[in-house]
């Protein structure tokens, strides 16, 4: 497997290599001295179009720490905004002999297209494209998963999956890259997801989609749930009314203080709350729920740099097996 362009067809054995690969760089972390010499004389370039913090800034963490040369290239104040193509931006990094390229992208299907078109030789990672995929980010969420489920059976996370671990994801899943890659990555990990959503804003198809749907939070929870995803309502990819207001959102379909306090009632003691950031506060979430003693928000950062490291190094290294071809990804290895 050269390339990482979503989670669908990513098989159990590479998904666990990546996760369990994770947990060794998380050691590494931990050590005086946080650096590795795997990817030494390697070229990584981050190659965003889109706006970024956590992915970005972890991608190039993660790559230094393997030892690479790290070139940043945001889209920005580049001469992408003279009119220049993707095609060419990518064929100019490659004649600086990257080796990975990690690209966000405004269109879903982009980081395929590079991978796809022959214009460059590197490995490509998906760090998000526009609504359709975010590989990395729902490997560093089952990662966090993977850790809460062993900490709580005082066992190593190392081999195991996700079986039996029920997961909400609610929010603005009709424009979440991060939702769609979790459900296809909690489905090979063996959990059930829920997504809890308003009807308008679930996209058109999400009845094939391997996971349960409602439109309650409440009706959800109660239910009971390990883990609880909340998504940011994405208002810069909203040229429509969805809901009839904020408060509205808010009170239906946020993690607010008295849900917070529900989980409580329920006994539900060891839930975790999670975000992939950035978090619209008092909207999706309210601040006591993302600031909890049950929150992770902070550790899925902190954990995307190990997951992030452990597929760099994993594609570089060419240890990953060839996993079943899908629309984005055929003719990609
Ligand atoms: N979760 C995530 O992708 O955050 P950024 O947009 O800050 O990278």
């Amino acid at each position: 497997m050269k390339h990482l362009l979503g989670t669908e067809s990513l098989s159990h054995a590479n998904a666990l290599a990546i996760l369990d690969t994770a947990e060794e760089m998380a050691a590494v972390g931990e050590r005086e001295v946080k650096k590795l010499p795997a990817l030494r004389g390697r070229t990584v370039v981050n190659l965003f179009f889109e706006d970024s913090t956590r992915t970005r800034i972890s991608f190039e963490a993660a790559a230094k720490r393997l030892s690479a040369d790290v070139i940043n290239f945001a889209a920005k104040g580049s001469s992408v905004s003279k009119g220049e193509s993707l095609k060419d931006t990518a064929q100019t990094l490659e004649a600086m002999s990257a080796d990975a390229v990690v690209i966000r992208h405004h269109a879903s299907g982009a980081p395929a297209r590079l991978a796809n078109s022959g214009w460059i030789d590197a490995a490509v990672i998906n760090a998000g494209d526009g609504t359709h995929a975010h590989p990395t980010q729902a490997l560093l969420d089952a990662f966090t998963m993977r850790r809460h489920l062993a900490r709580l059976a005082g066992t190593a996370s190392t081999g195991t999956d996700l079986a039996g671990l029920r997961v909400i994801i609610a929010g603005d899943v009709l424009h979440s890259r991060v939702a769609r890659s979790n459900v296809w990555l909690l489905r090979t990990l063996g959990a059930s997801v829920t997504l809890v959503a308003p009807p308008t804003l679930l996209p058109v198809g999400v009845e094939h989609w391997p996971c349960t749907v409602n439109y309650d939070l409440d009706a959800a929870l109660d239910a009971g749930v390990d883990a609880v995803m909340m998504l940011r309502v994405q208002a810069e990819r909203m040229h429509n009314s969805f809901f009839p207001s904020t408060r509205e959102y808010a009170r239906r379909w946020g993690l607010d203080d008295a849900r917070l306090a529900r989980l409580d009632t329920l006994g539900l003691a060891d839930t975790i709350i999670m975000h992939p950031g950035p978090m619209n506060r008092g909207l999706e979430i309210s601040s006591a729920a993302a600031d909890s003693p049950r929150s992770t928000v902070l550790a899925q950062v902190r954990n995307g740099v190990s997951v992030r490291m452990a597929a760099l190094y994993l594609l570089l290294s060419g240890d990953l097996h060839d996993d079943a071809a899908t629309p984005f990804s055929k003719d990609a290895r």
